[in-house]
């Protein structure tokens, strides 16, 4: 578990500036959501915070820890950072099976094997894909691939556990308990958890807080109701307008 810090965070690609410099902190144990248009920036924040991208300025902090500041020639390697990330496709290697894919993180750690039994055993509980372990991705649910990509995100303990629009691939029946299932496993973890959408029914039914962007600027920040309730512009209140 961890807190995840943005001080006057930016990034730019040549002359474009697609993040333009914002403040958070992500409480321990907390379900913040990115929200926003496509293009708005939420994947480039999300991989800042991996460390697949390096923020232009500004300063990264993860459990208080500084991980990205370019002013101080600071900037941790992304298997240094002990994150976990679920994406939206693409997620499940389709020639190893079940437990072969949730065992990769701990078998790039050399982990011993005996200590990668247990472990993937226990998050296979957790995401509910026991007694799977020998089924190959193409003999499946949508569903169940997504929590091998869940368990394979959580197996090597995480400080924070990140995903990028993990439900875009999935039906819509699916994603409704997608959505319960992925709230109740982060807090029976009590993991700390920050989550790209552009889908406001996540956004608003799975977060503690949501960030809400728009061309790289945060517009709004704030717990569901408080958003809701009070929209801070006319772009919030316009976006939040149109699918409720
Ligand atoms: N590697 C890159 N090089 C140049 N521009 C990029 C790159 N990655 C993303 N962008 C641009 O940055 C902006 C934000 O992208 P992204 O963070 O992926 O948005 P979102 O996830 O909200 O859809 C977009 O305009 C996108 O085209
Ligand atoms: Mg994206």
């Amino acid at each position: 578990m961890s807190t995840v810090e943005f001080k006057n965070i930016r990034k730019s690609y040549g002359a474009v500036e697609v993040v333009k410099g914002f403040d958070l902190k992500v409480e321990d144990g907390e379900f913040v959501s990115f929200l926003g248009p496509s293009g708005c920036g939420k994947t480039t924040c999300l991989r800042m915070i991996s460390g697949l991208e390096e923020n232009t300025s500004g300063e990264l902090l993860i459990g208080g820890e500084l991980v990205s500041a370019p002013g101080k020639n600071i900037y941790l390697a992304p298997e240094k950072r002990n994150v976990g990330m679920v994406f939206q496709s693409y997620a499940v290697w389709p020639h190893m099976n079940v437990f072969d894919n949730i065992a990769y993180p701990l078998k790039i750690q050399k982990i011993k094997s005996h200590e990668i039994q247990k472990r993937v055993e226990e998050i296979m509980e957790v995401v509910e894909l026991s007694g799977l372990g020998e089924r190959m991705p193409n003999q499946l649910s949508g569903g169940q691939q997504q929590r091998v990509a869940l368990a394979r995100g959580l197996v090597a303990r995480p400080r924070v556990l990140l995903l990028d629009e993990p439900l875009s691939n999935l039906d819509a029946k699916l994603r409704d308990k997608m959505r319960v299932d992925i709230r109740a496993i982060q807090q029976k973890l009590n993991i700390t958890c920050v989550y790209v959408t552009h889908d406001q029914l996540e956004a608003f039914t799975m977060s503690d807080r949501i960030l809400i962007m728009d061309q790289g600027i945060v517009q709004q920040v704030g717990d569901p109701s408080e958003i809701r309730e009070n929209p801070a512009n006319d772009f919030v209140r316009e976006f939040i307008r149109q699918s409720h």
